[in-house]
């Protein structure tokens, strides 16, 4: 991969380290795993549970994940055939992409997009077709997608909430992806990490809600954003078992089999809905004290309808370029932030800056006084 440098997240947060500036860069929590979850693993530890799982995920959580898709979605997904334990989303993102993607498939991907997708792609030999989310609100052109498609079209990545923009799809999308996509053997690889921090009483538009998507799609979820454990790299797939049976083919060589311990405490925490169905509120009483406190200063709010992300426009503040005002903002002002542009295959600059607001309240107050201050 010559071209390929480090990712923006490892610069700015080096970049944040370096100049002891508040790191809203990345998206991790900066608050505590819950003591009961952390109790858990170490139950398991000790009773040893510490060597390979099954390739597959241990059972009990895949049934957790089973009951949890059916009593949230309406969905069948039987825990042996059609749901596998990964190591984190990152790498069933990549895996489903690798067991998929031969040389000259297209993907159509949307910008601005979560980076891990287009290096895979490429990395095995596909071609990336963009569609740009439209501004202000980050919404789909289904006529641009449409477009896009083609007889070698292999793919079509979605993410909703959406990681920068904090959009999400709505009805009408899915409807309309599900009409394109009908009667083809366009695989759909939809990135549902963020699928419980949703706001505002909006229903989380789930691949499974459309049966007719579930048969071409693979679902991708990440333990790490839902109990605040992003370090524990511990996440899922779910698809029918035709495309499962690819994904395992290449899944068995890559990491083999995941965290034990881990998957078993997972699996005893999440028999408790609340621990994943209260974080929407968690994150919209996050948002909206980030959003309060920073209300009289110069930047213009790009409403957030979920993950752990705000975007703010500071076109009214200076013309600097979002790379350099990101990296001046962290080493003059101390906080850092991710410039949107970088998830832009070439050059957007909207003016546009991401915070992660997944913090403790003292760290959002903090970051909030040097806003307000430029
Ligand atoms: C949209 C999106 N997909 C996937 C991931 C990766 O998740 P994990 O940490 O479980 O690998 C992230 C992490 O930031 C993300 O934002």
């Amino acid at each position: 991969m010559p071209k390929q440098e480090t990712s923006i997240f490892a610069v700015m947060s080096a970049l944040a380290l370096e100049n002891k500036a508040i790191n809203l860069s990345q998206g991790f929590p900066d608050f505590k795993v819950s003591t009961q979850l952390i109790n858990l693993v170490h139950k398991y530890m000790k009773k040893g549970k510490n060597q390979y799982a099954p390739m597959t995920g241990i059972p009990e959580l895949r049934e957790q994940i089973s009951q949890k898709f059916e009593s949230l979605y309406g969905a069948k997904y039987d825990f042996q055939k059609e749901i596998n334990i990964t190591a984190g989303a990152t790498q069933a993102l990549h895996t489903a992409i690798a067991a998929t993607i031969n040389e000259a498939d297209e993907v159509i991907v949307f910008e601005p997009s979560y980076d891990s997708y287009v290096p895979v792609i490429k990395m095995h030999g596909g071609i990336v077709k963009f569609a740009q989310l439209k501004l202000p609100d980050y919404h789909i052109e289904w006529d641009e997608v449409k477009m896009l498609i083609t007889s070698r079209t292999r793919m079509i990545i979605i993410n909703s909430p959406h990681n920068p923009t904090g959009s999400i799809l709505r009805e009408e999308d899915m409807k309309m992806l599900d009409k394109l996509t009908r009667n083809t053997d366009i695989i759909i690889l939809s990135d549902e990490v963020y699928e419980h921090l949703i706001f505002d009483g909006k229903r989380h538009e789930s691949i499974c809600h459309y049966p007719e998507l579930i048969q071409r799609s693979y679902v991708v979820g990440s333990f790490g954003k839902t109990f605040h454990a992003t370090g524990w790299k511990l996440g899922y797939v779910i698809a029918p078992e035709n495309l499962m049976e690819e994904f395992r083919k290449l899944h068995q060589f890559v990491v083999f089999a995941c965290n034990t311990p881990i998957q078993y405490a997972i699996a005893e925490y999440m028999t408790d809905k609340s621990v994943y169905m209260n974080l929407g509120h968690f994150y919209q009483d996050k948002r909206d004290q980030f959003l309060k406190l920073i209300k009289n200063s110069r930047f213009k709010i790009i409403p957030s309808y979920g993950t752990y992300f705000q975007l703010l426009d500071f076109s009214g503040i200076t013309d600097e370029t979002e790379i350099d005002f990101a990296i001046r903002m962290t080493k003059e002002y101390k906080l850092a932030s991710i410039p949107v542009s970088v998830f832009y295959h070439k050059n957007a600059d909207n003016k546009v800056l991401r915070f992660c607001f997944a913090k403790k309240e003292d760290t959002l107050k903090k970051a909030a006084e040097i806003l307000c201050k430029i």
